[in-house]
């Protein structure tokens, strides 16, 4: 009895240890997040003569599990400050942070009320997120009747009438409201300097509907202007310079690339995409007809990527990437191999001119084991970073030398042309904001 007791509890400690061993990769690898420290070590250098900072676009605020209902947030990225917030029904609203009372943050204090409201942390006057109204209570959501007042010339502080004051206005007043999308797990907002544009969106982000296992995210931070990011997609050149290496230590094994950049709306597309593997073919044929509608075909461009890995001169296929860049500042990527499917979602978001925060959310097979999905993701950040030696202390090129006889300098005019569909309005609002920045 007692010699059965001491084998057994010879089991126990290796069993003990598997198990600990386990826990700890589980809890490692199962969603693995790669976060890098926010240390822009020089935002504010100048970087040529830029288009403007804050493209027209869909941009990603959060990820959808960090904002809890009730709970409120701030955020003052692309030159707005937005106060966002999930209301007592579990829907996310977005308005501008300044009460238009005396001016308070929203996000700094503010407390969701009721269903849809928020209440102004100085005085407690409510703003319905579903209108932006100024309502009379979270209750009762008629408007607020407001008397407004105005200085006569607030530099000279002249006096009209014998008063400094007069006023302006009598009636309703409401803040700006943001169109948000909860979808693919972010939360997106919908920013257009154009003030018609900020109703009628022109496009929306896709909906992926993932179906596959979600293994985490990285979390980067760069130092340029936010063109950079995407048009690197589109730079089909630097792709078999710069992105060789599969370890930053060895050259032994490395990457090989071929790559494609198209518009969306280009008659020959689909010639274009034909892919030379039938299960690849087929895969991105379906993806293309998935996502692309007439209405959103003028604001994607498509990338395609074919990655080989070369081990001492031997070369084998991995996978093929098709990507489409919706808008400014949101990509969707989805690789393919025999064996696996891997969708990233990228997106883009301006804190500062030139402090972008870079994410990458990464989707896999169910049955791919948690380190190979983290080797992925790790893998992706070792050529981000490559590409962020070069972003961090660039200038922006904004003139060109272009060799047109290739292919691949055609595509990059292309690409600018379709990105600078982005920019309208944007000089005029950025100028405004400026003027306000003191
Ligand atoms: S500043 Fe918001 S209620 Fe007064
Ligand atoms: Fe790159």
């Amino acid at each position: 009895m007692l010699e059965c007791l001491c084998e057994n509890f010879s089991l126990v400690i290796p069993t003990l240890l598997l198990g600990i061993s386990y826990f700890l990769y589980y809890k490692k690898y199962r969603n693995y997040v790669f976060l890098q420290k926010d240390d822009a070590p020089n935002p504010n250098k100048p970087r040529g003569k830029c288009p403007p900072f804050y493209p027209n676009g869909w941009y990603r605020l959060l990820n959808s599990n960090e904002l809890k209902v009730n709970e409120v947030k701030h955020f003052d990225y692309c030159g707005r400050n937005v106060v966002v917030f999930r209301g007592g029904n579990s829907k996310v609203y977005a308005l501008d942070a300044f009460c238009s009372h005396m001016g308070a943050n929203l996000g700094k204090g503010g407390v969701v009320k009721n269903k849809s409201c928020i209440q102004c942390p100085f005085h407690g006057w409510v703003f319905d997120g579903e209108t932006g109204n100024c309502v009379v209570s979270s209750d009762n959501l008629t408007k607020k009747n407001i008397d407004q007042f105005e200085y006569h010339d607030i530099k000279e502080s002249k006096k009209v009438d014998g008063e400094y004051l007069y006023k302006c206005y009598s009636g309703n007043i409401n803040l700006k409201k943001y169109h948000v999308r909860e979808i693919n797990r972010h939360i997106l907002i919908w920013y257009h300097s154009k003030e018609e544009f900020q109703e009628n969106i022109p496009y929306e982000p896709l909906d992926l509907n993932v179906k596959l296992d979600y293994r985490g995210e990285s979390i980067n931070f760069v130092n340029c202007h936010i063109q950079e990011i995407p048009e690197n997609g589109a730079d089909i050149r630097h792709f078999d310079f710069l992105h060789t290496r599969l370890f930053p230590f060895t050259d032994l094994v490395g990457f090989e690339w071929r790559m494609l950049s198209h518009r969306a709306s280009e008659d020959d597309l689909y010639d274009v995409m034909k892919h030379k593997y039938e299960f690849i073919n087929d895969f991105k044929m379906k993806t293309l007809n998935t996502y692309l509608t007439e209405s959103n075909k003028k604001y994607i461009n498509v990338i395609s990527l074919d990655s080989y890995v070369k081990i001492l001169g031997w070369k084998f296929f991995v996978f093929n990437a098709t990507g489409f860049q919706v808008g400014p500042a949101l990509v969707n990527l989805f690789l393919k191999s025999k064996f696996w499917e891997v969708t990233f979602c990228q997106s883009i978001t301006p804190l500062k001119k030139f402090n972008i925060r870079v994410s990458h959310q990464i989707y896999t097979s169910s049955y791919l084991p948690y380190f190979v999905s983290a080797f992925m993701l790790y893998s992706e950040v070792q050529q981000l970073f490559s590409d962020m030696l070069i972003w961090n202390n660039k200038t922006f090129a904004a003139r060109l030398n272009y060799n047109l006889k290739t292919e691949a300098d055609r595509n990059l005019i292309s690409w600018r042309n379709w990105y600078a569909s982005f920019y309208d309005g944007c000089n005029e609002f950025e100028k405004k904001q400026d003027a306000l920045d003191w």
